[in-house]
């Protein structure tokens, strides 16, 4: 069976095909991504009526370009799985469209995919049984706990099997990757100034002259927008000693990344020991090498996509897709869906 996978619920558009053998193993016959980075970088975030275009100028070069590099037709196609939700409306209605147009044309049914549960199910097509990229471990499969932390996702969750997930904790506010990029904003750096500040951090260390408010371990989820605050006069009140202080600059970037990790870390670990599950990490927060360090070295089960399915992709949206066409759960009813948590998957289609 061959599936090909359309992500672009927000800034990236990406297509793959998919290929499950008799054997139950998958071959990723070939992706593509398109980025618009550079397009709203000049905006300090993404702007959803120029994301919708960018979708639907590059969508029909990328489809051609994927299944050139897979040597495959539309005909040889046996499903198409697309990103229904959650993510930006007229985003989601272009990436529909197109996949509505390209089963139109070829007879293969169209399978609604959840964003988020992409982000989780990336880890299973890795290293799953049948997995791309089996490491000698056991293989990945549920129970485990999954903590998702992207730009516009953070949440922990028991992944019980597909479609049915339970959720431990959520933001309240803005997601973990929000924190960085606003944070690195303020410090200078444009849109998604995430992995520089990252970059910053990790040649920093930790230092008494900045302190920032740490969110309770207590509450429930995390909350993120009152850091922006912290961050904003942190940096207000030593704007001079940044411009001239290098060693300053680095301090404060590891100050900041200490904070949005410190709850994601405590709280994760925490679900892990007490259940005593694998953990996943995905999202593209995920490449933050101190969150991979830290979970590392208080749980014993990391798996962690590699950084190509940890951003946004098709991959992992055509993957979800052959999981609901290979088992018995119905995949969920078409219609778009800005806002559409996992938990709800089961239950509500
Ligand atoms: O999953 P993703 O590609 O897109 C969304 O679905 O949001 O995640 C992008 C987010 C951005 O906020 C980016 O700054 C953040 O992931 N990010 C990082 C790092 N690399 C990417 N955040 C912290 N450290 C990094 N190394
Ligand atoms: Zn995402």
């Amino acid at each position: 069976m061959r599936i090909l996978g359309i992500e672009s619920s927000c800034d990236e558009t990406g297509l793959a095909i998919l290929e499950w053998r008799a054997d139950g193993s998958v071959e990723l016959r070939a992706e593509v991504l398109s980025s618009q980075v550079s397009l709203h970088q000049k905006y300090g975030g993404v702007v959803p009526e120029l994301a919708s275009r960018e979708h639907l100028r590059s969508l029909p070069l990328l489809c051609e370009e994927v299944f050139t590099l897979a040597g495959l037709s539309l005909q040889d196609i046996d499903a198409v799985g697309v990103t229904v939700g959650p993510g930006l409306k007229g985003c989601l209605l272009i990436g529909v469209t197109f996949a509505q147009g390209l089963c139109a044309a070829s007879g293969a049914p169209l399978v609604p995919v959840n964003h988020i549960e992409g982000h989780v199910l990336s880890a299973e097509l890795h290293f799953g049984e049948h997995g791309i990229s089996r490491d000698g471990r056991k293989p990945l499969a549920p129970p485990y706990i999954a903590l998702i932390v992207s730009g516009g996702h953070t949440e922990i969750v028991v992944v019980k099997g597909i479609g049915e997930y339970e959720l431990l904790a959520r933001t309240m506010d803005d997601a973990a990757g929000e924190a960085f990029d606003k944070s690195a904003f303020l410090l200078g750096y444009p849109y998604p100034g995430g992995a520089q500040l990252a970059k910053l951090a990790d040649d920093g260390e930790s230092s008494k002259r900045f302190r920032l408010p740490r969110v309770s371990r207590e509450i429930e989820g995390f909350s993120f927008s009152g850091l922006k605050t912290a961050v904003a006069l942190m940096v207000e009140r030593n704007r001079q000693l940044l411009e001239t202080d290098a060693d300053a600059k680095r301090e404060m970037a590891w100050a900041i990344q200490d904070a949005i990790l410190d709850p994601l870390v405590v709280k994760t670990a925490r679900e892990v020991h007490q259940r005593k599950l694998p953990l996943v990490v995905c999202g593209g927060v995920s490449a933050n090498k101190e969150l991979r360090r830290r979970l590392e070295s208080l749980c014993a089960d990391v798996y962690v996509p590699s950084m190509r399915h940890c951003v946004d992709n098709g991959a992992m949206i055509g993957y979800v897709a052959g999981r609901y066409l290979n088992s018995a759960a119905a995949p969920p009813r078409l219609g778009i869906r800005s806002r559409w948590p996992l938990e709800s998957l089961r239950a509500h289609g």
